[in-house]
């Protein structure tokens, strides 16, 4: 990489306060370089420019799930997606807002205590046979989530009772688990699986197969499809 930036890129970023308060876009400049991220930009804007605006990440690279956020109307790790002039940076959606691009990650994860998403260690299972299942190549493939909540975001029945696409994804590792003990698609019927039916828009930008794996496995369980 270039020592010094060979260009700048304008972005556009969401500032307001708890639910949205005195919401509005700031423009910022930041140094181009090729390869430069979205994070890398916030933090220069952080660390350079204005370290009153609020963001939260932790690995920089797709591990911890924290530095998810709408950018350029999509929801991504802002550690995944490269820097482009124009972009608009804002928040996740259906989340509580705590203020800037930092939602509120609690309720989600309130709700999964509820749910019960341990395996029972004493069921018998033969797990040699059960890593040739295709229930087993489901359960690995939904274990590639990192909860950067990025499909609850892309819901737009959580605001009205949903549970959203994250809570589906973490009750179908658990569906898929050769040691489950409960009722995972009567779970996803209370968390709104229903909803569902008509919809089948969220998706998962890091591999997860949403639709298949998770919402077509339930429908395809609760007779819904
Ligand atoms: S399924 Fe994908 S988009 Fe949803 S929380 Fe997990 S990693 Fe993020
Ligand atoms: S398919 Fe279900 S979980 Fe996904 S966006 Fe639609 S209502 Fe939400
Ligand atoms: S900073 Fe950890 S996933 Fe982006």
């Amino acid at each position: 990489m270039a020592d010094h930036p060979v260009k700048t890129a304008n972005i556009k970023v969401w500032r307001g306060g708890e639910g949205g308060a005195d919401g509005h876009y700031q423009e910022y400049q930041v140094p181009w370089e090729e390869g430069e991220t979205v994070l890398g930009a916030l933090q220069h804007v952080y660390e350079q420019q204005d370290a009153s605006l609020a963001l939260r990440y932790g690995c920089r690279y797709k591990v911890c799930g924290l530095c998810g956020m709408r950018i350029a109307g999509e929801d991504r790790l802002a550690c995944t997606v490269h820097l482009k002039d124009g972009m608009e940076i804002e928040p996740m959606q259906h989340l509580p807002l705590i203020r800037d691009l930092v939602i509120d990650r609690r309720p989600q994860m309130e709700e999964l205590k509820s749910l019960s998403l341990r395996a029972d260690p004493d069921q018998e299972t033969d797990m040699v046979a059960w890593k040739q299942t295709e229930a087993a190549g489901h359960y690995y493939n939904c274990f590639d989530c990192v909860e950067c909540l990025c499909c609850h975001s892309m819901c737009e029945k959580a605001d009205n009772g949903h549970s959203g696409a994250f809570t589906l994804v973490k009750l179908a590792q658990m569906h898929h688990h050769p040691r489950n003990a409960h009722d995972r698609v009567g779970q996803a019927r209370d968390a709104g699986l229903e909803d569902c039916v008509d919809c089948r828009k969220c998706h998962c930008p890091y591999g997860v197969k949403i639709q298949q794996n998770v919402i077509g496995e339930f429908l395809r369980a609760a007779g819904m499809e």
